[in-house]
């Protein structure tokens, strides 16, 4: 039986964290300095990540595994947790949010370890700007990465942004047109409110409608129908065949449409972003429990999901939040 909520939707999109520690410090996600990572012995072993979505995959109906951190490369096993899912479940996707940071090393790897699909963040070309927003100067291996990536045919590779005001609100059409000229598919996603330092305010997020606006001064953008389950709305440019997509989070959320289910790091499942409780696995991991008791406690954890976040129905949630108790590189995005 799937993971079934108690408004009729069905998880079949798995985010892992594989862990909470990063290289960078992206200030919508991170404080700059005095973070609390995990202890070892809380994270989830690989074998215990392995366990768990075999069981994901095998028993609850899930049919996409995407790895997220913190940073999913700071994992030295990553490869073989790779190779390992992909054995045990062929037809799965399996994707890869990651920084790009040392990816341009084993993106080779990862590709032959069976890994489908991978999505690099990137939010400005400008050495001072990404200095700026992830505390680091690292602009030069992510991008390498990115190339890694698109020659390893992990494609399409897929760069998400986020545009902070004051920062680099004003960088959407030289994004795309980098993204175009190297072949890379295009993803705006709205801020949320998911930063440490809890200085997310409504009114400084650069909207889907400002960053449409910002491209169709330089392209012509024709809206591709039907966001179906997919968050991002989709335009074609300057008519094709690259697309560039919006995640309106923030303005426009899809509750209703919601196919997701999350493990953090420390194995506990999160039905929503923004839940407010979570439900333990690791203890059953490691309590000898058999495979059938951890998918039914799973499915339990997701039938209570939430119509929406911040109140609101599914089909008509509201656009505000209820603060998120742990930040982004805890939960993964
Ligand atoms: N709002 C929107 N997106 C975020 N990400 C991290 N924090 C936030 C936030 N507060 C993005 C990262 C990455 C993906 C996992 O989520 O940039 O691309
Ligand atoms: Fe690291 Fe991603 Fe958080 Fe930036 S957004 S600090 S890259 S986990």
């Amino acid at each position: 039986m799937q993971l079934i909520d108690s408004f009729g939707r069905v998880a079949t999109d798995l985010r892992v964290s594989l862990t909470d520690r990063c290289n960078l410090r992206c200030s919508y996600c991170m404080p700059a300095e005095g973070m609390q990572w995990l202890p070892s012995p809380e994270v989830l072993t690989d074998d215990e990540v392995v366990r768990l979505v075999t069981i994901a995959t095998g028993e609850l109906g899930v049919t996409a595994v995407r790895f997220t951190g913190g940073e999913p490369l700071l994992r030295r096993g990553l490869e073989d947790i790779v190779a390992r899912v992909r054995a045990a479940a062929p037809d799965v996707e399996i994707a890869l949010t990651t920084n790009g940071i040392g990816l341009a090393r084993r993106a080779q790897a990862l590709a032959d370890a069976g890994l489908s699909r991978i999505n690099v963040s990137l939010d400005t070309l400008r050495r001072d700007r990404f200095i700026a927003l992830a505390r680091r100067d690292r602009l030069d291996d992510v991008l390498a990465g990115l190339h890694a990536a698109h020659a390893a045919g992990l494609r399409p590779v897929k760069v998400n942004a986020v545009l902070i005001r004051s920062v680099n609100e004003d960088e959407a059409a030289e994004l795309l047109e980098f993204c175009l000229q190297h072949d890379f598919e295009l993803r705006f996603i709205e801020q949320m409110p998911l930063d440490a330092d809890q200085a997310w305010r409504r009114e400084n997020v650069v909207t889907a409608e400002e960053i449409l606006r910002q491209l169709g001064e330089r392209f012509t953008l024709t809206p591709v129908a039907g966001r179906g389950s997919s968050p991002a709305e989709h335009w074609i440019v300057d008519g094709g065949p690259a697309t560039v997509g919006v995640i309106a989070s923030v303005t426009r959320p899809f509750c209703r449409a919601c196919d997701r289910t999350r493990l953090t790091a420390d194995g506990q499942v999160r039905n929503c972003l923004f839940a407010t409780g979570e439900t333990d696995l690791r203890g059953l991991l490691r309590g000898d429990t058999e495979d059938g008791a951890i998918a039914q406690r799973w499915r339990e954890a997701m039938w209570g999901k939430a119509a929406a976040h911040g109140g609101g129905s599914a089909e008509s949630p509201s656009t505000g939040f209820a603060a998120s108790n742990r930040s982004m590189s805890l939960i993964g995005g």
